[in-house]
């Protein structure tokens, strides 16, 4: 007798859930992979020409899959209800209302899709968090799920994803490791094995990792709180190097060399951006609290400063650099997105240097490759949330967006502009005719760059003045009270 296709279900097709189970259902040919989601519009996109994400690779892990053993539907209940493992890809916001806003993790969707599960299912499930979720919830879940069942076994697990946007196709088919967390029951250490044999089907048996529940849980915030603290670690040496003459570049270098330490993610930046890294921090911060750890919490928030202390430096450099005000002057903008080769703004640190800029009462002219006009225009009326005063929430003044204008060209954007910022490393800003943009600036003509991708000699001797995060400072900013 043929054993039984197993049977996954993904609950969320978002930036994890469509990527994750697209590579799952090509590396395992002889598993059924549906992944269901709430919203019409991201379901017919997933099953269109237009996937609703943009990832290199993905269109083509899709093409080879979708229709043999890889679905996509809005049939919920049905697929969940037929499925073996049930993976949850559901979106875990930061609380904005109520005990913990600004900190705790909105886990509203997570419960109401334990619901669900509970009340469809028929068989015994291995129910899996795919979500980063704070740690303990598995616990939560598990009481939902058992008081919910009619004599059904439900067994969670926690496999969080590490995959990172641009890359994620990339970070799929090449785990550094897979992290499976379970309960140390005989049943739990079965699930383990369950979704192991899963992965087994192309990742090397060294590289899956398996704990305890709560582990697994942890490791997932941990894992983005030291990458953002590296960031902001060297964010605050490179205002140091500005301040001494070092070059934050030879710095990284030089300490990356150090086998303990390690070269990546050592990049100086305007400041780090994305849906994870500040979410993680806040969860993992509102956790700390939690349980009485005052001073690790401050440790972790720290973390989160030091990055919103880099964007108003960067916005102060501007300002004074430029004689004190920027009002009524054009400035460019070049990137938007919150890292190179992906669309998405989360918490990119442009939305926070614009309104910057726009305080002053700068005009803005912004390019990016990937980010529409509709969306830059969202992002900078929406009020950003005070995390630190969540209850005192400020009515902003609203932005006038006649002051801002999205072009779709990097010359457009710095034409007859008094400076240019430089806030994604899309690659094509390291290939752009200066010479030319210097040509059709106002003088003196000022580059910020925010990511280090520019040669800063080069356009010196073009005759631009340059600022450029962490390296030794032009003549120009000498005597210029840009830490306030
Ligand atoms: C350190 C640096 O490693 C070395 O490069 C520099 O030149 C001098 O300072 P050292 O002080 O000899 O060297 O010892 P090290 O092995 O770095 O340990 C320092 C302390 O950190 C010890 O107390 C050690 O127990 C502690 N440590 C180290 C930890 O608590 N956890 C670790 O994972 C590693
Ligand atoms: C991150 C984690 O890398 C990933 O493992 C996790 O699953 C989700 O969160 P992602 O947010 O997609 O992924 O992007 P990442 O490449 O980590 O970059 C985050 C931010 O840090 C970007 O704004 C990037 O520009 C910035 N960054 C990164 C730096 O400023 N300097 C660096 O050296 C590296
Ligand atoms: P992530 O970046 O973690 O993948 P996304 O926001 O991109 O998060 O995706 C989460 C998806 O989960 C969204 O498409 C949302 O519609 C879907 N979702 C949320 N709650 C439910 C639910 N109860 N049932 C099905 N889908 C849901």
């Amino acid at each position: 007798r043929r054993k039984k296709m197993v049977k996954i279900c993904c609950i969320g097709a978002g930036y994890v859930g469509g990527p994750t189970m697209a590579v799952i259902a090509l590396k395992c040919p002889s598993i059924e992979v549906v992944v269901v989601d709430i919203s019409v519009p991201r379901i017919t996109a997933w099953n269109s020409e237009q996937l609703p994400i943009y990832e290199p690779g993905l269109d083509e892990v899709v093409e080879q899959c979708r229709g043999k053993n890889l679905f996509f539907s809005t049939n919920v209940e049905k697929h969940v209800s037929e499925a073996d493992i049930i993976f949850v890809s559901v979106n875990t916001p930061t609380k904005t209302l109520g005990l913990g806003a600004g900190k705790a993790a909105d886990l509203t969707y997570w419960e109401s899709a334990a619901r669900m599960i509970a009340d469809v299912s028929k068989s015994d499930k291995i129910v899996v968090e795919k979500s980063t979720v704070p740690v303990k919830t598995a616990e939560a879940i598990e009481r939902i799920l058992t008081h919910n069942s009619k004599g059904i076994k439900f067994q969670i697990l926690s496999n969080p994803e590490f995959l990172a946007e641009g890359t994620a196709v990339w970070d799929l088919f090449n785990p550094d490791r897979v992290l499976i967390g379970g309960r140390e029951t005989p049943d739990g250490q079965k699930a383990i094995q369950a979704l192991k044999k899963v992965y087994a089907n192309w990742v090397p048996e060294e590289r899956i990792l398996t704990t305890n529940l709560w582990s697994a849980e942890l490791s997932k915030l941990a894992a983005n709180a030291l990458l953002a603290q590296r960031i902001s670690s060297i964010n605050a040496m490179s205002a140091l190097c500005e301040a001494t003459g070092a070059d934050v570049s030879q710095v990284s270098h030089a300490v990356g060399k150090d086998s303990r330490i390690g070269p990546k993610f050592l990049n100086a930046s305007v400041g780090f951006g994305g849906s994870c890294f500040q979410k993680d921090i806040l969860n993992l911060v509102y956790i700390c609290e939690c349980n009485g750890l005052a001073e690790v919490a401050d440790y972790w928030k720290q973390v989160i400063k030091v990055n919103d202390y880099q964007k108003n430096r960067f916005v102060n450099r501007i300002v004074s650099s430029m004689f004190n005000t920027v009002s009524g002057k054009k400035i460019g903008v070049l990137g938007f997105a919150f890292k190179k080769d992906t669309g998405d703004t989360r918490e990119t640190p442009a939305i926070d240097v614009c309104k910057g800029l726009l305080g002053d009462m700068a005009r803005l002219s912004i390019y990016d490759p990937q980010v529409t006009d509709d969306q830059i225009q969202k992002d900078l009326t929406m009020n950003k949330f005070d995390w630190d005063h969540p209850v005192h929430l400020q009515p902003m003044s609203p932005i006038d967006i006649k002051q801002v204008s999205v072009v779709w060209d990097a010359y457009e954007a710095a034409k007859d502009a008094h400076g240019l910022c430089i806030l994604t490393e899309w690659d094509e800003f390291k290939i752009l005719d200066y010479q030319r943009i210097f040509d059709n600036m106002q003088k003196p003509a000022f580059v910020f760059d925010g990511c280090n991708v520019v040669n800063v000699g080069e356009l010196r001797e073009i005759g631009f003045i340059v600022y450029s995060i962490g390296k030794p400072m032009d003549p120009w900013f000498k005597d210029m009270p840009a830490m306030a």
